[in-house]
């Protein structure tokens, strides 16, 4: 039986997708800033774990209670919206804390497991930001483009050892907490000469013509953790699957 270990579970993709796994009868290491049980179906096969990915003591400590795993699945991330002039440089910071070192030093605990098994696979999940250049989202998307390349070159030299390294790259899902988890306010970062330029993004933003759901990201992480044709890069959710498909 396979143990999958995924960050960010406490909402969102991360939840969906450790339920997912669950269902699919893995073994689920659901790692969270703030553990809590009651999010998740109870299992035998379920361990929740805390979980920081911008601390390296919390991520030895998690690795080390895990054991070993076959498949981590880097989902922890944090959003910022805003125009760039009015973002401070400590928020863009905070975004790469999470969203690109998180990732980078998760990623660099696991490979010596990995490369000594000769297997292993490491799903990382960016955005589809990535797919299109997207308005107001010049830190945010700095933050998982980074990602994109990082995954791309890590992937020959982990597949020399036998183990894979895929990219899931979800739309956008009103539902999960992405927008509601950030200590910083959007209007704050909208000075009035942005406005005009702002009101009517905001107001499309408001009424998508398509939209990802948790278990879009969920399914498309499966397949990428299953996936043994090479394929690097996985769109989520129709509107994703669109963007990649104009690109
Ligand atoms: N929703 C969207 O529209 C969208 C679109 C494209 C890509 N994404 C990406 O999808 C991923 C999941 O986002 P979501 O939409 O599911 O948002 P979410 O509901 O806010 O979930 C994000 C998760 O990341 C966790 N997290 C944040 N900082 C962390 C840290 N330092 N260490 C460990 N966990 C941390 C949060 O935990 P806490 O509960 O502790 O805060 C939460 O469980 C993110 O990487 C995001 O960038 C989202």
């Amino acid at each position: 039986m396979k143990t999958v270990l995924i960050t960010g579970c406490s909402s969102g993709y991360g939840l969906e997708t450790a339920r997912h796994f669950l269902d699919q009868g893995w073994n689920v290491i659901a790692t969270m800033r703030t553990p809590r049980e009651d999010v998740l179906p109870r299992s035998e096969r379920l361990r929740v774990l805390a979980l920081d990915v911008t601390s390296a003591d919390s991520i030895a400590a998690a690795l080390a209670a895990a054991g070993p795993i076959d498949v981590l699945v880097n989902n922890a991330g944090i959003g910022t919206v805003g125009a760039f002039e009015a973002t401070p440089m400590a928020q863009v910071r905070k975004l790469f804390e999470t969203n690109t070192f998180g990732v980078m030093a998760m990623t660099q605990a696991v490979i010596p497991q990995f490369r000594a098994q000769r297997s292993g696979v490491i799903v990382n999940v960016t955005s589809s930001v990535t797919l299109t250049p997207m308005p107001l989202a010049a830190a945010y998307t700095a933050s998982k483009q980074a990602i994109e390349g990082f995954t791309g070159s890590l992937a020959h030299e982990l597949g020399y050892f036998g183990a894979r390294v895929k990219l899931v790259e979800p739309g956008y899902a009103p539902t999960t907490r992405f927008a509601h988890n950030t200590d910083i306010n959007i209007a704050d970062l909208i000075p009035a000469a942005y406005a005009p330029f702002a009101d009517p993004i905001f107001a499309a933003f408001a009424h998508p013509p398509l939209v990802t759901k948790e278990s879009d990201v969920a399914e498309a992480v499966w397949r990428a953790a299953n996936d043994l044709t090479g394929q690097l890069h996985f769109p989520a959710g129709p509107d994703a699957v669109a963007l990649a498909r104009a690109a």
